[in-house]
């Protein structure tokens, strides 16, 4: 079984793009170590993340996510066990929610996801499935969602 978490957490204000590209470097390097799949959004200063992989290789990385000083207010929204990975193809992988106002269906609906959950600071077992999943079929379909410069 697979291990699945979702956290949310508020960017410290001064992080620019250069500290979220170095942030998926250590990313994609460390995850591959140890077999832990999934990705990060960065939206309107909160970060979103999904992690999935064995259950005590996911906690131990919480907790170093924990302490880092780049983000603060760490919250869980959902957590569990699965029966196989989401994003299985990236080690990190990175979603940009485009700002252009031709949104397609999938990107209109992870749009309100985020915005629902900015509205409300604490939302455990909000239902991520379907947003995970949406995000997952961007990613498939276009590649790498990179942070604007
Ligand atoms: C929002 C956010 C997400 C992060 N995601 C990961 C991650 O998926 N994997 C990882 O190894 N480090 C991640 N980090 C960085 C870790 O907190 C830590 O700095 C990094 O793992 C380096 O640890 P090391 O010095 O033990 O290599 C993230 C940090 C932040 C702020």
């Amino acid at each position: 079984m697979i291990f699945q978490i979702t956290y949310s957490s508020v960017a410290k204000p001064e992080l620019t793009i250069t500290d979220i590209e170095e942030i998926m470097a250590e990313a994609i390097e460390n995850n591959s170590a140890n077999d832990i799949t999934g990705c990060l959004i960065f939206n309107q200063g909160y970060f979103l993340q999904i992690l999935e992989g064995n259950k005590q290789n996911v906690m131990n990385l919480l907790d170093k996510i924990r302490l880092d000083d780049r983000h603060d207010h760490v919250i869980i929204l959902s957590e569990g066990l699965t029966d196989s990975r989401t994003f299985k193809e990236w080690a990190m992988s990175y979603y940009h929610n485009p700002s252009n106002t031709n949104l397609n269906k999938e990107e209109q609906a992870i749009k309100e996801t985020l915005i629902d959950l900015s509205n409300t600071s604490k939302k455990p077992n909000f239902p991520l499935k379907v947003f995970w999943y949406n995000v997952r079929n961007l990613l498939s379909e276009r590649g790498y969602y990179k942070p604007p410069r």
